[in-house]
């Protein structure tokens, strides 16, 4: 499908029809368990990152709703995927989020598992009149393939292999070379919303203005090209190093994008009454610093190196790219409740480049916000002292608190999001009412629809 363009307040039409869904989606639990059986069983899913699981021992774990899988790198040095439930009596076998082991270890009968799954140990073995057949009470493995530095699974087999569910969004984000990149932030928060009205707030920048001021002041959301893919994936193309056109060009470089000027070497006093010359400016200057330092930006057109492309994985993945640094964020379901979630998001920052200039362009911007600081500089090389970040889990109070921030930006979409769940369970609201400019939404719900049989 072309580019499509929204024009907020003006009669575009959308490039796909808008149904005004029911909202029993997000509050019953029948749709939920509709969901667990045609979508989360069915479905390539994100479980990781590569990078976690790089090294023979290496495990992470991945919960899915009511479902936990172990990821782990066998010694024999292949990725698998297994349940994480003890075939004996149906225990959880291992609890931390990730880790490094020779072997899992049930911790109520001490049966014990290689990396592989195989049953290896099973105390009192004797004493089984019904024997111990190895295949049977192996760990159940599920499929498991590693592609764009992601770990994808998928419980049950059957349907389009990865890369043909991915289509063209793989060929999109191979340039990033996200396995490449280093994991910076690892969080997640639990919340008191249904998971698709987090997808549904990444579906759309319809929003943005309202409950994200400070994206007038470096993006251009209101005209931001989006596209619909197959399979319920979609994009959008976010021009930075401007400011909003839904509102008047001010006549001197806003704060962010001066912070970004300066962060490139340039002087934001020469941009004044020119601040349309700012995003070209930014895009050579990256550009050349790149060229001089030898970084393989050549394959990155100059709209990729000031922009941010955000690409929506069906189901439940957002992945936001640049050049020098990536957020995956994902949201899952809770094991039984349709109005919790779990919102993942992970930093990656891809570390090349010389120190002196990561360092002069860190002291240019100033920024203590994530958002700022790695989305827009060169990162120079990976310091010394560089250690995967332990994983910090929370709630969205603690965010609506102030003790925990996941950027500005995002603050601001967990703190509404709970409303939006509240109202939906209002008698006096039925259905959701989609713009033209919310067609990703709608193309994610179809896609939705779709596995669902709906
Ligand atoms: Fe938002």
């Amino acid at each position: 499908m072309p580019l499509a363009s929204p024009r907020p307040h003006a009669p575009d039409t959308s490039p796909i029809p808008i149904r005004n869904f029911d909202k029993q989606r997000y509050l019953s639990r029948e749709w939920m368990e509709c969901e667990r059986t045609e979508v989360w069983a069915r479905t390539w899913l994100v479980a990781g990152l590569a990078c976690d699981v790089a090294t023979p021992g290496q495990y992470f774990t991945f919960e899915i709703g009511a479902e936990s899988l172990i990821v782990a790198r066998g010694i024999d040095g292949q990725l698998r995927a297994m349940h994480n439930a003890c075939p004996h009596r149906g225990t959880r076998l291992v609890s931390e989020p990730m880790g490094v082991l020779r072997k899992f270890v049930c911790p109520y009968h001490a049966w014990a598992y290689g990396l592989d799954g195989s049953l290896q140990g099973v105390p009192g073995a004797g004493r089984f009149s019904n024997g111990l057949p190895k295949d049977e009470l192996a760990l159940q493995a599920v499929e498991v393939e590693e592609a764009l530095g992601l770990v994808f699974v998928r419980l049950t087999p059957g349907g389009l292999s990865l890369r043909e569910f991915l289509g063209p969004v793989f060929d999109l984000l191979a340039p990033y070379r996200i396995e490449d990149m280093s994991i910076t932030n690892d969080q997640s928060v639990s919340h008191t919303c249904n998971w698709k009205a987090i997808l549904d707030n990444f579906a759309e920048l319809y929003h943005v203005p309202f409950i994200h001021p400070i994206h007038r002041r470096m993006f251009e959301c209101a005209t931001a090209p989006f596209e619909l893919f197959d399979h319920g994936h979609t994009a959008v193309y976010v021009p930075g190093g401007v400011t909003d056109s839904s509102f008047p060009t001010p006549e001197v470089p806003t704060d962010m994008l001066s912070m970004q000027l300066q962060a490139l070497g340039l002087d934001p006093a020469e941009y004044r009454g020119r601040v349309e010359a700012v995003r070209p400016a930014i895009q050579q200057a990256k550009r050349r610093i790149a060229q001089a330092q030898g970084l393989a930006y050549d394959g990155f057109s100059d709209a990729q190196l000031s922009d941010i492309w955000q690409f929506n994985l069906f189901p439940n993945i957002i992945l936001s790219v640049t050049p020098e640094s990536a957020w995956l964020m994902r949201s899952r379901p809770d094991a039984g409740d349709p109005g919790k979630s779990q919102f993942d998001m992970i930093t990656l920052v891809q570390f090349h480049g010389r120190e002196e200039d990561a360092a002069a362009a860190r002291r240019a911007e100033g920024s203590d916000d994530p958002e700022i600081g790695t989305h827009f500089r060169l990162n120079g090389p990976r310091p010394a002292d560089y250690s995967r970040p332990e994983r910090d889990c929370f709630t969205h109070e603690d965010i609506i608190a102030g003790h925990k921030t996941m950027t500005v930006t995002i603050d601001e979409d967990i703190s509404l999001l709970a409303r939006v769940q509240k109202g939906m369970a209002s008698s006096g609201f039925q259905r959701v009412w989609l713009s033209d400019e919310e067609s990703r939404v709608q193309h994610f719900h179809d896609a939705l629809d779709a596995c669902l049989g709906a």
